[in-house]
């Protein structure tokens, strides 16, 4: 199978790029290469590229950055998707458009399931999580496109080019910190990339269709996550303080206690996600020395 990744310079793309497996060929578009605002330009690399399946990854992704920069995220997010789903339609392609589980609202208690808890536009939360809302519609209302939209956990990864929270936590141990806050009162799924970017691939191969949970089982608080982390490499003189997340500063609103699981993955016999503690700890003993080595 020929897969065209888009976004390929990102977080999901590297590791969708460091799979070696007979049944894909992979080629991965930069955002130097294609841009998803140029409707002719993906038309025409798509074209010339005839692939099996497109696995849309380019996007705005730093919420706090969408909320202050409505337009922009709408016009890649949006736009840029229904550019894609146009050029991917034309050809054929299966699309893969991954979305996110913050679309959920997270007023409920019991976890969202894809196969009973239809998305509520009035209650997503955020501009990044309404545009992300908004490709979806675009995708599932082209007609004659055949895709697949996995809605992802909040996702973690990227080895030594890890910049996200992992990264940022064993950063601030490097740094000589011994209090660390965190917030306590917001729920989320931590989930390892190379678990999404493998159950990803078996689902393509298994031919799935349509909208997919793709998360991390359990859950945990940020303070939680911290804490795992710490835990996992073996730092014992840094404490991490709870906080609350209204004394947290931050531009975008975020769901307060949100928890997915994956039914429709679970139903196929193909959810290949781990509990996020196991899958974490494999992580942080694969980086702790890369992100801490000599200082401590
Ligand atoms: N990371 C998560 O926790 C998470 C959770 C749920 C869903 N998702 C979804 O999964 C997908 C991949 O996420 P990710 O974490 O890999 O994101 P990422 O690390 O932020 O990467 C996004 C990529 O999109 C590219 N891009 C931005 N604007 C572009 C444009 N105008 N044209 C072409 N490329 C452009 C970026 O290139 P430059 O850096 O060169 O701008 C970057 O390589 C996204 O659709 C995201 O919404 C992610």
């Amino acid at each position: 199978m020929k897969v065209l990744v888009t976004g390929a310079g990102g977080m999901v793309g590297t590791e969708i790029l460091k799979v070696t497996d007979p049944d894909f060929q992979f080629i991965g578009l930069h955002s130097n290469v294609l841009n998803v605002k140029d409707a002719g330009q993906i038309k025409a690399l798509l074209n010339a590229q005839k692939p099996d399946v497109v696995i849309h990854l380019a996007a705005k992704t730093n919420v706090d950055w969408c909320e202050r920069n409505i337009a922009e995220c709408q016009t890649i997010n949006v736009q840029g998707t229904r550019h894609i789903a146009q050029a991917a339609t034309e050809i054929n392609a299966l699309l893969v458009y991954p979305s996110t589980s913050y679309l959920y609202p997270g007023d409920k208690e019991q976890p969202y399931d894809e196969r009973v808890d239809a998305i509520d536009p009035k209650k997503v939360i955020g501009v990044y999580a309404q545009s992300k809302f908004e490709g979806e519609i675009v995708v599932q209302n082209m007609t004659h496109l055949d895709f697949i939209i996995p809605r992802f956990g909040a996702l973690y990864g990227g080895g030594k080019e890890d910049k996200k929270f992992v990264a940022k936590v064993l950063g601030l141990v490097k740094e000589g910190k011994k209090e660390i806050k965190m917030i306590r009162d917001r729920v989320i799924q931590p989930s390892s990339v190379k678990d999404t970017v493998a159950n990803l691939l078996a689902l393509i191969k298994r031919q799935g269709r349509g909208i997919y949970n793709m998360v991390g089982h359990g859950q945990a608080s940020y303070y939680d996550y911290a804490q795992a982390i710490l835990e996992f490499a073996d730092i014992t003189d840094v404490r991490v303080i709870p906080i609350q997340s209204q004394d947290f500063k931050e531009s975008a609103p975020r769901p307060k206690n949100l928890t997915a699981i994956n039914g429709r993955l679970q139903e196929a016999g193909l959810d290949l996600m781990r509990d996020w503690r196991i899958a974490l700890k494999e992580y942080v003993l694969e980086i702790k020395d890369d992100f801490l080595n000599t200082t401590h």
